[in-house]
């Protein structure tokens, strides 16, 4: 389950021209199972339209202090209490002064000062603004008070200019809103995951791999990193972007990806590794570094068995606190799956049912072994199967760390 489901999100909006992207925002985070009420400052209505944010909130907006027809809805102070979490996106540059100062002197800048619930601050400013002493100055002050802030980020802004002063990706304010209140059964923890196919090169054009997306381990590593996790990925080629929160180290081949997670575990205390790569299990026994033609092909490809990378690890003197390791077969196979990734060193085990499309997919079905006990992780997408599956194995070792 999203850690967001069922969160109640304060979104306040700053006057700023970077509030014009707040209806997406909003669906964003109800897409997550948020639940959502929203208030403007006055300004905040110049640049979005109040009825947008309604519709797309399916709640009342609130836009003045001391309306008698809002507060007869929810009083502010109700709003304000009402809220896990304020996230005040975007905030301006006099949102900013007024919260490092301590003011109640519009709707946000009262709300926050009467919540309790953590403060999330995505700025959004020209450059110049976001740059001057002063608000520099605030920011540093709203630091101190532990406050959090989601950017803001260089680039393109609405006033011609390039620099600081961005409001942050939406989809990375959603991502950090959910890192920051996602439950945290997993802090303190040290997961390398490893992640992908992997190529193994036989000359700079052509290679062995498999169809692998590495969807599974991205989502894998995204999940450990939600509940607190301190997350290093080890990933085989793909076109995925690195989860937030999460260390990625790219590598190509088997051997590679062996030597990376070697120097991980040997030098970080490694808790858990989930060795989700794909590997390929064998690679081509000579290979070129010149482009070969058509005609230079041999008929025949000779090959070397790769090195099992769970053996290995698990073999490490350093060898991580607990490995598990996941096999893709059919529910036929599944205790003599287990028993093969038992043989290599796993204490848990996952089995992906490949008939479930999820080799290359963007869904999974698996059953985790931990323990004496068996789960069945039903269909879902792989981001949902990765949560449940962390779930269930943090239950797992409950009183075992
Ligand atoms: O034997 P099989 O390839 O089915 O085992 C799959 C498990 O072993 C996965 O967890 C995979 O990441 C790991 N593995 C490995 N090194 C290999 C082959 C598989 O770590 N060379």
């Amino acid at each position: 389950m999203d850690p967001l489901a069922g969160k109640k999100i304060l979104l306040l909006i700053g006057g700023s021209i970077a509030a014009y992207k707040t209806p997406e925002l909003i669906r964003l985070l109800r897409g997550c199972g948020a639940e959502l009420r929203v208030a403007l400052s006055s300004h905040a209505a110049d640049f979005v339209a109040p009825l947008a944010l309604q519709a797309v909130s399916g709640q009342p907006v609130r836009q003045s202090l001391f309306s008698p027809v809002e507060e007869a809805a929810m009083d502010h102070i109700a709003l304000a209490r009402w809220a896990d979490a304020v996230l005040y996106a975007p905030i301006s540059a006099s949102g900013l002064a007024r919260l490092a100062q301590g003011l109640a002197d519009d709707l946000p800048s009262t709300i926050v000062l009467a919540s309790r619930a953590p403060l999330f601050l995505a700025p959004a400013m020209n450059t110049a603004m976001w740059e001057n002493t002063a608000t520099q100055r605030n920011v540093r002050q709203l630091r101190d008070d532990a406050v959090t802030f989601f950017g803001p980020e260089s680039g393109d802004l609405a006033c011609g200019e390039t620099g600081a002063g961005r409001l942050l990706e939406l989809i990375e304010v959603v991502d950090q809103l959910r890192l920051a209140l996602a439950p945290k059964p997993w802090a303190g923890w040290n997961v390398l995951v490893t992640a992908g196919p992997t190529w193994e090169a036989w000359d700079p054009v052509r290679g062995l791999s498999n169809r692998s997306s590495g969807r599974q381990g991205y989502a894998l590593a995204q999940a450990a990193a939600e509940r607190g996790a301190r997350v290093t990925l080890v990933s085989g080629p793909n076109a995925l972007t690195c989860p937030t929160g999460v260390e990625r180290i790219e590598v190509e081949s088997a051997q590679e990806m062996l030597a990376v997670c070697q120097g991980i575990v040997q030098t970080a205390r490694i808790d858990l590794l989930l060795a989700n790569a794909a590997v390929a299990d064998h690679r081509p026994a000579k290979t070129s570094a010149e482009k070969q033609s058509k005609g230079e092909l041999p008929e025949q490809l000779f090959l070397l068995a790769n090195p099992d990378i769970v053996h290995r690890l698990h073999d490490d003197p350093q060898r991580p606190r607990y490995i598990l390791a996941f096999a893709a077969e059919t529910h036929n196979d599944e205790e003599r799956a287990v028993a093969k990734l038992r043989a290599k060193g796993a204490d848990f085990a996952v089995v992906n049912d490949l008939r479930s499309g999820a080799m290359g997919g963007t869904e999974n079905a698996a059953v985790l072994f931990c323990a004496d006990r068996r789960w069945e992780l039903p269909r879902s997408n792989k981001l949902d199967l990765a949560r449940a599956l962390l779930h269930h194995l943090a239950t797992c070792l409950h009183g075992r760390n």
